[in-house]
């Protein structure tokens, strides 16, 4: 039987970006949209996942993510169970595949999975027998956020936004939303670039088909898109900025840092957002040049087309 959407998609899992091809991507795109336009609407007709479940197993925190899968498989007609990790036997000394093991004995369709182990999803991905998406391991891949991101980029500069320059600024090294975002913005043929201090910027930088920069002003000079993000303190086993202080002086985005960019530039955060380090409330919260909010939207939309996918792909659709 032929997809709703009409095209093959065949993944069983979402893992990383680099497991997709450039249709896959703009197939994930196109059923993003339409679910944006759809959720704007408040049509409750989709009920693609009815009588599947869908299982959240958090490790690590999370607002953003969690929330909109959980919406996401809500408004797809899943049942939805959240796990998070203090709440687990996780906590009780219990292993991560014997987790894996439970869980898959009740028979989830889907599990989404963050964890603060590069490669967890993967393995769990090797043992149940469900799909696996990953919601984000260690500082390897968030291939969610990436493709939330560059739904939000096509929803605003339509769908040929691949000449895009596009500047990613601050901790890449212990950002996993980085890796998963340059990846998928080279595929899509954006000009891609990355700021920060030397010590946040990963030393096999050089191949990751990007260009360095270590200070804003030239980092910035021709950029239509901004994504900031958040100094990931939490991952940092020494001292990686002198300050926060020193840290948003030369690297926080502000009004002033901003006119370095291309007149008219956009600004991204995947969130939580450290107001005051490394961006000003004053062009987080601006709508005129501010997209975070339309990427908490395209975060549900995003996901509810991941799952619409995966599940069709699951029943032998497609
Ligand atoms: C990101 C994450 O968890 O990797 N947040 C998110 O998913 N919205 C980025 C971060 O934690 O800074």
């Amino acid at each position: 039987m032929a997809s709703s959407y009409g095209y093959p998609f065949q993944a069983q899992h979402c893992l990383a970006i680099s497991q997709f091809s450039r249709p896959d991507i703009d197939t994930l795109l196109a059923l993003g949209e339409h679910y944006l336009d759809l959720n704007v609407q408040k049509s409750q007709d989709q009920k693609i996942l009815t009588g599947k479940t869908l299982v959240n197993l958090f490790f690590e925190n999370s607002t953003r993510t969690q929330k909109s899968f959980e919406i996401a498989g809500r408004r797809l007609g899943a049942d939805v169970i959240n796990m998070s990790v203090a709440q687990s036997s996780v906590k009780k000394g219990e292993t991560l595949l014997d987790t894996a093991t439970t869980l898959n004995a009740m028979n989830p369709d889907i599990l989404v999975v963050r964890h603060g182990s590069s490669g967890a999803p993967a393995l769990l991905a090797q043992k149940v027998s469900g799909s696996v998406i990953n919601a984000g391991d260690g500082m390897h891949e968030h291939p969610t956020q990436a493709l939330l991101d560059a739904l939000t980029l096509r929803r605003h500069f339509g769908a040929d936004f691949g000449g895009l320059r596009i500047a990613i600024c601050g901790d890449i090294t212990h950002s996993r939303v980085a890796r998963s975002n340059v990846q998928l913005l080279n595929m899509l043929g954006c000009d891609v670039r990355l700021i920060g201090p030397p010590t946040l910027i990963p030393s096999d930088a050089d191949r990751w088909g990007v260009d360095v920069f270590h200070d804003m002003e030239t980092g910035l000079k021709g950029c239509d898109v901004i994504m900031m993000l958040r100094l990931q303190l939490e991952r940092m086993s020494g001292s990686f900025v002198p300050s926060k202080r020193e840290y948003y002086h030369f690297y926080g985005l502000d009004r002033a840092k901003l006119a370095f960019a291309k007149p008219g530039a956009m600004v991204m955060h995947p969130g939580p957002m450290n107001r005051g380090v490394e961006i000003s409330s004053d062009v987080a919260d601006d709508p005129d040049v501010s997209l975070i909010t339309q990427q908490v939207e395209s975060g549900v939309a995003i996901r509810m087309g991941i799952l619409h996918a995966l599940s069709e792909a699951q029943d032998g659709i497609s």
